[in-house]
């Protein structure tokens, strides 16, 4: 058999809270890994990428009863959210885990035991300040406010006083192991500036950690103490070795663990470089290659996060363009280790110069011109010029310093030589003019040799782009009439090769259409294809509008009344009187609300586009009828779990509402 020379690589995402949906800064760190994965698999190493859902604790326990669901229930609702957004990045993890896997629960309680037994985990009592939304406990250091409190210096929100018994683990007595760690492995933490705020962190004494809470009912039971749960950190941060094997999958483990890169970002360093690695230390396992710790992508300058409400919906982004676009961004716009503010004109503006102008215009005149002068596949070309020369020669360059990027993790810089080559080549067009030498039937041969240079320079960019936009370099590779796929070619050896003699070129189509940023900022909440609702009708966009008569029906010449359905068809649909029990604006959307209503078995959240014709507080307390059982679907990132009745009269909402007493919950038909 033959050996594989090159280590195998793993890369892991956080696993995400399953209390919210997920948003750009979680497609931002999967993007991240999918993209090294991608590169890794064709510099030629066995990958494994994972990443998942962190679904137990207080926070999830929080928003399952929030919305009127047990927790389990709750969380396999969002996880298909997590999994989607993933699918629709084009992002392939190799293994999705959930923290409710039995898998993993059966792994962290074998990890507990063993320390137990070994005397690294033992029984105390705990009494501090915990910060419930951060799930953590704080540090000594934290000051008093002058009520009493403390304040979370993480997430900025009140503390509270928890006593309770405890198991701890003996993080003190890894202080020195750590720090000889970080000593002796400089990229253990990257970028520099996080390894330096960890090092002065544990050098400032660590104390022993409580990892088990009596309070909280949803999480992995204390073997032989189930009065105990495991606390949430301890719990999710063993689904990098449960995940990748541990106890279950030995071949597959010893493959793969330790971790190659673990990816994260700042607001989780001290669990991921502190406490994992104690945890690591304790049970005997290696420690990961390195934690890197990417910034945060703030909207309006402030990190997203759902109490904030200005969390940003992927979906708006991958409307329309799919995700190589929004991958491309992301990973272009900002170095890994920096904080990015998101704005749609940067988005923009970069789609229509980087993606519409340089590649994507390179792409179709190349292939155009080889289809109009050469009937679509080229001759023999004439001899190679310098200037020819030095596009093979910076190809050979930026392909090496590419990947250099690539290994190093600095995806930003890789796409930098990128575009530079991009960039190169269409001047190579412009200074060479192939439209030009085609007027003299006696060019030909310097004719075919520019457009084979050109040829070959877009087949090299293929190749170098494919970990980034996969189905772009996908679609030049095509274009090119080349076989297989992409993602099967090899960084190693890769030449500066164009398409063989003889090779069909096939008629481009274009990759990236332009988008007007005025237009694109008009119909922002309009989505691709997930059921994400349109503000306006709120509605999914295959679904139809809400009344006839209106002057929409009117305008577009449709029939008044659609087509008939049978009574079965209507059926399906699960009307309901809700009541409303608390309803709020939904900020920076002037004609959206956010309802709570009680639907007599259960509570939900709706986000009705009515503002424009009611206040909230005409809103409390009545009653009307929704559609319980429309799939959710995200509007201005908020989650919609229903839809009300409406008549829609020019720019008014009009909600039929009950006038009889009539009990919530209870069916319409
Ligand atoms: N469940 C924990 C992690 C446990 S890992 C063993 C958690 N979950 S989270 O849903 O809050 O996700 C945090 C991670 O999501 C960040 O570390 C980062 O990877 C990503 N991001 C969340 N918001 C982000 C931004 N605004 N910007 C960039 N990344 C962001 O913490």
């Amino acid at each position: 058999m033959e050996k594989k020379s090159k280590p195998p690589f793993y890369v892991t995402t956080p696993i995400y809270y399953v209390n919210g949906v997920p948003h750009i800064g979680h497609a931002y760190t999967t993007i991240i890994a999918d993209t090294l994965s991608r590169f890794m698999k064709m510099n030629g190493r066995d990958v494994f990428f994972l990443t998942g859902t962190d679904e137990h604790g207080q926070k999830v326990e929080k928003a399952a009863s929030e919305n009127g669901l047990e927790p389990q229930a709750w969380a396999d609702r969002v996880v298909v959210r997590f999994m989607d957004l993933a699918r629709d990045l084009a992002c392939e993890p190799d293994f999705f885990i959930r923290t409710t896997m039995e898998l993993h629960e059966k792994g962290v309680q074998k990890l507990f035991l063993k320390l137990l037994d070994q005397g690294d985990i033992y029984k105390g009592e705990y009494k501090g300040w915990y910060c419930v939304p951060d799930e953590s406990f704080l540090t000594e250091d934290v000051p008093l406010e002058k009520d009493g409190t403390k304040i979370c210096p993480d997430c900025g929100r009140k503390a509270q006083v928890v006593s309770e018994e405890t198991y701890f683990f003996r993080l003190s007595a890894y202080q020195q192991k750590l720090l000889d760690h970080y000593a002796s492995h400089p990229q253990f933490v990257r970028p520099q500036s996080r390894m330096n705020e960890v090092t002065s962190f544990v050098r400032g004494g660590l104390k022993d950690l409580s990892i088990t809470r009596t309070t909280v009912k949803w999480g992995i039971p204390v073997p032989g103490d189930p009065a105990h749960t495991i606390y949430v950190w301890f719990d999710a941060l063993h689904n990098y070795v449960t995940g990748a094997g541990y106890d279950r999958d030995p071949a597959h483990f010893e493959k793969f663990w330790p971790a190659s890169v673990q990816l994260i970002a700042k607001d989780i360093l001290r669990f991921h470089a502190v406490f994992w690695p104690a945890f690591l230390l304790a049970s005997g396992l290696p420690l990961p290659e390195c934690v890197f710790c990417h910034g945060w992508w703030l909207k309006d300058e402030a990190k997203m996060s759902k109490s904030k409400g200005n969390v940003l919906d992927p979906y708006v982004l991958l409307k329309a363009m799919g995700p190589d676009p929004l991958r491309y961004f992301l990973l272009r716009e900002v170095p890994i280790g920096l904080d990015g503010n998101f704005s749609h004109e940067a988005f923009i503006r970069r789609l229509n110069s980087d993606l519409a102008n340089d590649l994507g215009n390179l792409v179709s005149r190349s292939l155009t011109m080889i289809r109009n002068y050469f009937n679509g596949t080229i001759p023999e070309p004439g001899p190679e010029e310098p200037a020819d020369a030095d596009i093979r020669k910076a190809f050979d360059e930026t392909r090496d310093r590419a990947v250099a990027h690539y290994e190093s993790y600095t995806l930003n810089k890789s796409l930098e030589e990128i575009w530079a080559f991009i960039t190169a080549v269409n001047k190579y067009l412009a200074d060479n003019a192939p439209w030009k030498l085609h007027k003299d039937p006696a060019l030909r041969p310097r004719l075919a040799r520019v457009l084979r240079t050109a040829a070959a320079a877009l087949r090299g960019t293929a190749v170098l782009v494919a970990p980034v936009m996969p189905g772009s370099a996908q679609k030049i590779w095509e274009y090119l009439g080349e076989p297989g796929t992409v993602r099967d070619i090899r960084f190693e050896g890769l030449a500066f090769d164009s398409p063989g003699l003889g090779q069909a070129i096939r008629a481009p189509e274009p990759l990236f259409p332009r988008v007007d940023l005025q237009a694109f900022l008009a119909e922002e909440t309009i989505p691709a294809k997930e059921p994400v609702m349109d503000e306006e009708t709120q509605k999914s966009p295959e679904q139809p509008p809400a009344t006839t008569g209106s002057s929409r029906t009117t305008e577009t010449a449709e029939p008044p009344v659609k087509p008939l359905v049978t009574y079965e068809e209507f059926a399906r649909m699960d009307l309901r009187v809700a009541h409303v029990i608390e309803a709020a604006r939904v900020e920076k959307a002037k004609k959206l609300l956010r309802l709570k209503i009680d639907l007599g078995t259960e509570q939900r959240q709706i986000v009705a586009g009515v503002a424009e014709t009611y206040s909230p507080e005409q809103l409390l307390g009545k009653k009307f009828i929704v559609i319980a059982n429309l799939q959710p679907a995200v509007i201005r990132g908020v989650e919609s779990q229903g839809m009300l009745l409406a008549a829609v009269s020019g720019e008014k909402a009009v909600i039929p509402f009950f006038e009889a007493d009539v009990p919530a919950g209870a069916k319409v038909k």
